[in-house]
């Protein structure tokens, strides 16, 4: 078991995303739940994935108000077997500040021993130049990606999501210890579907990712469990 490989379970439909989590559980114990499972079968789903014998990736990227995104942190948080939670860096340092601070702490104001680690994401992989220029963001999406992080550590999150061709400026900037997750993952000579910005396993994890978050590559292969076993064998 490699905890650093990640499966997104991207699908409404709850017997489609058991039925990965048993396939893949003797392989891979880690499995991301986003905006489309959970809007579709709710905290329900984070449950029945826990009681499987799996974790929780729970990718919900939040973006509101400070307080508004604290008490939906504090409530995913205290779903089972969350490991990592995720919000939008673009909410600003109070926002992640106060998330940080629900994340972090038990209801009575105490360090909260075993809390998940809430990532930032930057700016969203499918971005480029022009899309944020026409947000109102003059910088280059590198330089975006940069000052965000920056940010993001300030304001005392656990680590980032980011694409595969970021990870190494950001492991420089960050340190070793760092949590920094990349999707974007595809194995030498598969397609690429809609990613852009893509690399293999062992690119990644050599650019300095912590954990890689792999959907389609290995969901929509004929043998989940015989894909995850071979971006394991490259891995390891
Ligand atoms: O199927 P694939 O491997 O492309 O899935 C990648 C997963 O990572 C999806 O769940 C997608 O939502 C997520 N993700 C991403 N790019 C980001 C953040 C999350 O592809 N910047």
């Amino acid at each position: 078991m490699d905890p650093r490989l990640i499966v997104a379970l991207d699908t409404a439909d709850r017997r489609q995303a058991l039925s990965l989590v048993e396939k893949l559980l003797p392989v891979v114990d880690t499995f991301k739940v986003g905006l489309q499972l959970f809007t579709a079968q709710g905290p329900a789903m984070v449950k029945e994935i826990a009681a499987a014998g799996a974790v929780v990736f729970l990718d919900l990227k939040f973006h509101d108000i400070p307080n508004t995104v604290a008490g939906a942190i504090y409530s995913a948080g205290r779903l089972p077997k969350v490991k990592f939670m995720t919000l939008h860096t673009a909410g600003g340092r109070r926002m992640m500040h106060a998330a940080a601070t629900a994340c972090h702490t038990t209801e009575e104001g105490e360090p909260s021993p075993d809390h998940p680690a809430l990532l930032g994401v930057t700016v969203l992989t499918s971005m480029a130049d022009a899309d944020l220029h026409e947000v109102g963001v003059p910088a280059a999406p590198a330089d975006q990606v940069k000052n965000l992080a920056a940010l993001a550590r300030a304001a005392g999150l656990d680590g980032l999501v980011c694409s595969p061709l970021e990870v190494a400026s950001l492991r420089r900037a960050l340190g070793p210890e760092a949590i920094l997750v990349t999707p974007g993952i595809r194995p030498a000579g598969a397609g690429t579907d809609d990613q852009r910005r893509v690399a293999t396993p062992s690119a990644a994890l050599a650019a300095g990712a912590s954990h890689l978050v792999v959907g389609r590559p290995i969901t929509a292969a004929p043998s989940p469990l015989d894909a995850a076993r071979r971006i394991l064998a490259e891995i390891s």
